[in-house]
């Protein structure tokens, strides 16, 4: 079966090359040209464990091809996945008009029934109103069929996450396009992979809660960790008791300085402004937000109460700056909103994040980068352990007190025993601890 899926961000491009690997042609296009130049030069545009190897072997064995040739790709494939970019509007809408680029394109260069399968997040009834785009712009009567099989990948574990997803859904509203995604998936079928068979409009609404539960267990666990500041209980133990509840779960369940990157707070916006739209108030969804936006004011506090409320001209350091570890993506990184923050009130910012100071370095402009965690500590006031990247939990940290200027480490992923932290001779901070 040939394959074609329209845009190769994290989501395409994984899935892309993840259906590649089960055997199928698969090419991916975008309509970025540098990005398409990049994979055909062997190299990739993002960072994600494990996807370099796998791109490399597929495209070694014929399987997998880029291209930014989307009419071509349209032609030549009966199956196209849509996965482009549905970017947040100023107002929390999700920004369809990549999804309806692509869709007319469809339209315009119909030339065999195909089947359309949405796997950007796209909002409630997006599924039918591309249909109609298609359908509209083509002068044929072929058949086309658009299902919903949205991606639950996460970053930093995409590759994994494809090929041990928790579930397979599947929104489709005819037995074709069923049975032509339950072949495409069979290899997941076989080691016993959960499938979702489900109406369109429930495949669509189901990434949407998924993210929103998801946001919500971090910021439920982040106004616990708030309570456990003002209470002098402590979070992680708190966490890890809750966790051990079967009907709770341990997952998603650590405090910090909030949840960011182009899924949750774009996803839960969403979801709002759609439940608006049809006249709910989805009131979770806003608590959720609002905790979430509130929990870098939280932490910014925190740094500005330990200077005395004067931060102007304190030279701050940064570890991390990702949204997240083992990625290089800064989109809605709480960490850049709390550096932006810092740097408004005349501090001196100096970052080191082991991928994502090439992504960062328009938002930070006004930050110093460092070439490792120590000439990011040199004559530092303070430090900030922002994104907990592994090579930040065994942190030489005697070494580190002797080359700050001060002594405040503020631990806003709770990594460190407080203890270890204050043997070295620093003012320790956390969150909830
Ligand atoms: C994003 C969102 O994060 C995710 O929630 C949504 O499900 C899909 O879009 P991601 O893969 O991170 O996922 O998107 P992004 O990194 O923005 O890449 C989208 C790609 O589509 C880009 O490479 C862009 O060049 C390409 N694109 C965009 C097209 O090929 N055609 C278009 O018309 C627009
Ligand atoms: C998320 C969903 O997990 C994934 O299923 C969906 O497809 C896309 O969105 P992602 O955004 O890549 O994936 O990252 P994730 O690992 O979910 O973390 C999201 C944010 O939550 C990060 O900023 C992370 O630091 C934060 N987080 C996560 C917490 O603050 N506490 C936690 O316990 C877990």
């Amino acid at each position: 079966m040939n394959i074609a899926v329209v845009g190769t961000g994290y989501v395409g491009l994984v899935a892309g090359t993840g259906l590649s690997s089960f055997g199928l042609n698969v090419t991916c296009v975008d309509i970025n040209k540098d990005k398409i130049g990049l994979l055909n030069s062997g190299r990739l545009p993002i960072y994600e464990p494990q996807l370099n190897d796998l791109v490399k072997n597929n495209v070694r064995d014929g399987r997998l091809k880029f291209s930014s040739d989307i009419i071509g790709a349209i032609k030549k494939n009966d199956v196209i996945f849509i996965a482009v970019g549905t970017p947040p509007n100023g107002d929390g809408s999700t920004n369809l008009s990549y999804v309806e680029n692509v869709a007319r394109t469809i339209g315009e260069n119909l030339n065999a029934d195909k089947l359309v399968v949405n796997k950007s997040t796209v909002p409630v009834g997006t599924a039918g109103h591309i249909k109609k785009i298609i359908e509209r712009h083509s002068n044929k009567d072929y058949f086309v069929d658009v299902a919903s099989n949205p991606e639950f990948l996460r970053e930093g574990a995409a590759v994994r996450d494809f090929f041990h997803p928790d579930r397979i859904v599947l929104g489709t509203d005819s037995e074709r396009a069923l049975s032509i995604l339950m072949d495409i998936y069979r290899p997941l079928y076989l080691i016993e992979t959960p499938f979702i068979k489900t109406t369109v409009r429930t495949a669509e609404l189901i990434k949407y809660a998924a993210n929103s539960f998801l946001a919500a267990k971090i910021s439920f666990i982040n106004e616990m960790a708030n309570i456990c500041d003002k209470t002098g209980a402590n979070v992680t133990d708190l966490s890890k008791a809750l966790g051990l509840d079967g009907r709770i779960g341990n997952k998603f369940l650590h405090a910090g300085i909030g949840f960011g990157g182009s899924c949750f707070p774009k996803d839960v916006r969403s979801l709002v402004r759609q439940s608006e739209n049809m006249g709910y108030d989805f009131q979770i969804g806003k608590a959720v937000l609002s905790v979430n936006s509130n929990q870098v004011k939280y932490a910014f506090n925190k740094i500005s109460a330990a200077f005395d409320n004067d931060i102007n001209n304190k030279t701050i350091a940064f570890l991390g700056i990702s949204f997240k570890p083992e990625t290089d993506d800064v989109r809605e990184s709480p960490a850049i909103y709390l550096a932006k923050s810092l740097i408004e009130k005349g501090a001196k910012i100096k970052v080191y994040d082991p991928k994502a100071l090439e992504n960062a370095k328009n938002d930070l402009a006004a930050a110093q980068t460092a070439e490792n965690v120590y000439d990011a500590a040199m004559h530092a006031d303070a430090i900030i352990l922002a994104t907990e990247w592994n090579q930040f939990r065994h942190l030489d940290l005697p070494h580190i007190k002797r080359i700050m200027d001060g002594d405040l480490f503020f631990d806003f992923r709770n990594v460190y025993p407080k203890n270890k932290v204050t043997d070295a001779g620093f003012k320790y901070f956390a969150i909830g601890r």
